[in-house]
């Protein structure tokens, strides 16, 4: 294996650059290959927007945010309007990758990112994948980086709740992102001590949030802290008015049925921007160089994960289409019910 290229596709998180880093310093330094990085994700690798990463260029890195190399939603397999006149996308990046003469592509990425890879590996391509996300939903790997991130910037965003909470006596409702899943709401509101955590996983109802809030004001606690998932199930909507998020509703909801002063945070792209963790730091840095090794060894069809603290790879076709949810008996879950935190689905 020669020359490599990598990508960074999907929605952006702490430690792209780490991984960006640990993939490319690993390929030059310990196996002498050539590095060649492509700009906005897939976008790059139709367009042919590319540039080559040297050992200088991947140095003073690892603590950036974003990614050097920018990324995309784009989707090349979903079919697109002038695609007969500038040929398709899958064929285009076909060309450019063959003109390029690449041994090898690294896809840097979550969900979206790891279902194209494994149809570029359907088409020719060899395809390595490495999973990344605040959201760790991604099937096969235990961790993605961004998440530990995303934990501390929203448990941060948390512990802040809870002090003008108390000044108020209101309940503050704050939104976490997580997309259809709930690890990230889940661990920001353990740590960050929330009363209520409500997750795409579980089902919750009114009824027990107003009867757990009112137990807490009868028990002389002043204050809560609800923490949402965005991807939460809501009630059906009355109005066809543009959507409203999962903290807004609950807000809204939550103060009717109490009549307790409520509001509402939506943490949003924050969760997203900045320097990695630590830990992000090193789970990109170990995934980066592992995905250079699979290169190496032409491990190819196969995305970098972590079974526990282990390094693994699975197949890609394992991978796609797949989302990895919490399980509703999840440790934490249970713990979290121990000490009275409330998941919305009767009394803890
Ligand atoms: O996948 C990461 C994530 O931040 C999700 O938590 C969120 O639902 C989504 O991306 C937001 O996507 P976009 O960047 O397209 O607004």
């Amino acid at each position: 294996i020669k020359k490599i290229g990598i990508l960074t596709a999907g929605g952006d998180c702490p430690g792209l650059n780490a991984a960006i880093r640990g993939v490319g310093k690993t390929a030059i330094l310990k196996y002498g290959m050539k590095v060649y990085g492509f700009s906005s994700g897939y976008l790059g690798l139709i367009n042919g927007e590319y540039r080559k990463l040297d050992e200088k260029s991947l140095s003073g890195i690892l603590t950036l945010g974003g990614t050097i190399l920018g990324t995309s939603r784009e989707k090349p397999f979903k079919q697109g309007e002038y695609e007969d006149y500038i040929g398709s996308k899958p064929d285009r990046i076909l060309e450019n990758y063959d003109r390029l003469g690449l041994n090898a592509l690294i896809c840097i990425g979550g969900n979206g990112t790891m279902k194209t890879a494994g149809k570029l590996q359907e088409l020719g391509l060899n395809v390595i994948g490495v999973p990344k996300t605040i959201d760790n939903d991604v099937w096969g790997t235990d961790m993605t980086f961004g998440f530990d991130s995303a934990v501390n910037i929203a448990t941060e965003a948390i512990d802040r709740m809870h002090t003008t909470a108390n000044s108020h006596k209101r309940i503050m409702v704050v939104e976490v992102m997580g997309h259809h899943t709930g690890w990230l709401t889940l661990f920001s509101g353990v740590a960050g001590g929330g009363d209520m955590i409500i997750l795409p996983e579980i089902d919750w109802s009114p009824e027990v949030l107003k009867e757990y809030l009112l137990r807490r004001l009868d028990a002389g606690k002043p204050y809560s802290i609800v923490v949402v998932a965005e991807g939460i199930k809501l009630p059906k909507k009355r109005s066809k008015k543009k959507p409203e998020s999962a903290g807004a509703v609950l807000a809204g909801m939550i103060q009717n049925l109490t009549g307790i002063e409520t509001r509402e945070t939506i943490l949003g792209y924050i969760q997203r921007g900045g320097t990695p963790s630590p830990r992000d730091r090193i789970i990109a840095t170990e995934l980066g160089a592992y995905a250079a090794g699979m290169a190496a060894n032409r491990e190819f069809g196969r995305m970098g994960a972590y079974k526990g603290y282990n390094l693994v790879s699975v197949g890609l076709d394992e991978v796609a289409g797949k989302i990895k949810y919490v399980p509703t008996d999840h440790p934490l879950i249970q713990h979290a019910r121990s000490i009275d935190t409330c998941f919305g689905d009767g009394m803890p």
